[in-house]
């Protein structure tokens, strides 16, 4: 018995996590990105709906930034695994435009949460022949405030 204990140590230890429930992702909370922009999303009802406000830290108008509210959905099918998808919509009280955002929400190998994504910035153009120049694209990394 005396000799098993060391054995049973490299074990689980060779084992690693692996038998443990790994740590979950969740959206609801105050995030800070990249740009130091914050967010706070409100609690993800059962069917992925989520609603929270934005509070950017740039602006590409010349306009003063308020907070903006924002609406989204995260994937609640069976194979999310605790890091799940997820997209949102910045409706900018301040300005003309719309951002979508669209993102995976991780685990890191610190045990932190991280959101991940990408997004559009349509700007409101004049006409159609400015199209060409009307959408931004680029990708936040948000961390938990
Ligand atoms: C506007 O300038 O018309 C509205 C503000 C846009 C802010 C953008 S959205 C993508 C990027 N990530 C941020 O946190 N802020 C900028």
């Amino acid at each position: 018995m005396v000799q098993a204990t060391p054995f049973l140590l490299v074990l689980f230890l060779a084992l690693g996590a692996h038998g443990l429930p790994a740590k979950k992702c969740s959206l609801t909370g105050r995030w800070v990105n990249d740009l130091g922009s914050n967010m706070t999303i409100e609690s993800v009802n059962a069917n992925g709906v989520f609603a929270g406000s934005y509070h950017t830290a740039v602006t590409a108008t010349s306009n003063e930034i308020k907070v903006s509210p924002l609406q989204g959905s995260q994937q609640k099918g069976p194979n999310q695994k605790g890091q799940p998808t997820f997209g949102f919509t910045v409706n900018w009280s301040f300005s003309d435009s719309i951002t979508v955002f669209t993102g995976q929400c991780f685990v890191d190998d610190d045990g932190k949460e991280v959101l991940k994504t990408m997004w559009l910035l349509r700007s409101r153009v004049e006409n159609i022949k400015s199209d060409w120049k009307a959408t931004r694209v680029g990708n936040n990394v948000f961390t938990r405030l």
